[in-house]
């Protein structure tokens, strides 16, 4: 996706970037940008994703991604109008966009080769639930609001939205709210294991900046096969997962730059300076 693709469509209604990027300490801030939309997701957050996505995974600023939304907002899904009733009569188009949408929200970002979080601030509605899923941790606010509201407008979860969801809730929980359409809380989201935590919105920034900060201590080479390998493995029979993660394990040691296995172990083992089980190895890191 080129940039002129993602400029060709950008939002009509306001100069502003659609999503914004800032860099912190290793960490890269990306902000879905239109909180008078509620950073609803219209074809400019789509191709604008899509190639920031491609930027940031060879941008050394970037050790790990963050993906909010600015304002009350993290996403109130898709766009209804930019998205879906602008499209209903251009099949070409559409098809185009809802692979591009595809494309950033989970084929990019389920495996992508930094570690990714998701730190949903606010309103967090439909479409927005399969970046969540995606990220490979997710922090929420205790009162932000998440809801499946598909149903309720006349639509199911599509997209990918009813295969992320029972990929990551018990199917009680799933199947309510997909037919509810009843919101839940940041809190909520916690105990059903949508995200990994709430935190008051206060802590919110604070926690995940310190979240990040434990990912970024380890190797990042490991750190990246460790959690490719882990969503590929949960696909796969024991004994194709067993066969593929041994594959994987001889190749992430032989690939490791830093050697992290072998100076893990002798740290431990010969010089008696660290403890496997308490933190990471020292990383010789310029
Ligand atoms: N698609 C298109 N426009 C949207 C939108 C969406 N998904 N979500 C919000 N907007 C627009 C509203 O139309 C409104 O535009 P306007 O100022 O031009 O009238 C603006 O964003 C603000 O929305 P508003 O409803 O006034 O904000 P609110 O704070 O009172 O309510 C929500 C916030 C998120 C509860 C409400 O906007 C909503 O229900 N949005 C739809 C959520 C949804 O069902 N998403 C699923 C899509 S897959």
């Amino acid at each position: 996706m080129t940039k002129s693709q993602s400029q060709a469509t950008a939002d009509t209604n306001t100069n502003e970037e659609p999503v914004t990027v800032t860099f912190e300490d290793g960490i890269a801030w990306v902000t879905l940008n239109r909180p008078a939309k509620r950073n609803c997701i219209n074809p400019a957050i789509v191709y604008r994703m899509c190639d920031i996505l491609n930027d940031l995974e060879s941008d050394d600023r970037c050790k790990v991604l963050v993906l909010t939304g600015a304002g009350d907002a993290f996403s109130a899904g898709m766009d209804l109008r930019e998205y879906f009733r602008a499209t209903d009569d251009k099949p070409a188009e559409r098809l185009k966009l809802f692979r591009a949408n595809g494309q950033w929200q989970w084929r990019q970002l389920r495996h992508y080769a930094k570690p990714t979080i998701a730190m949903v601030n606010g309103w967090c509605f439909g479409g927005a639930f399969t970046p969540v899923i995606a990220c490979d941790l997710a922090i929420a606010a205790d009162d932000a609001t998440f809801g499946l509201s598909e149903i309720n407008w006349g639509i199911i979860p599509a997209g990918v939205v009813n295969r992320a969801v029972s990929q990551l809730m018990r199917e009680r929980d799933g199947m309510y709210y997909v037919m509810t359409g009843e919101t839940f809380s940041g809190k909520r989201a916690a105990e059903i294991g949508l995200v990994n935590e709430s935190v008051p919105l206060e802590d919110l920034r604070a926690r995940t900046t310190q979240l990040a900060k434990v990912l970024m201590e380890k190797n990042p080479a490991v750190l990246r096969t460790a959690k490719v390998s882990y969503r590929i493995a949960s696909e796969m029979t024991w004994e194709q997962g067993a066969d593929y993660l041994m594959a994987k394990h001889a190749q992430s040691v032989i690939e490791d730059p830093e050697n992290g296995r072998n100076v893990g172990m002798s740290q431990f083992l010969d010089d008696k300076t660290y403890r496997p089980g308490l933190g990471s190895y020292k990383r010789d890191v310029k």
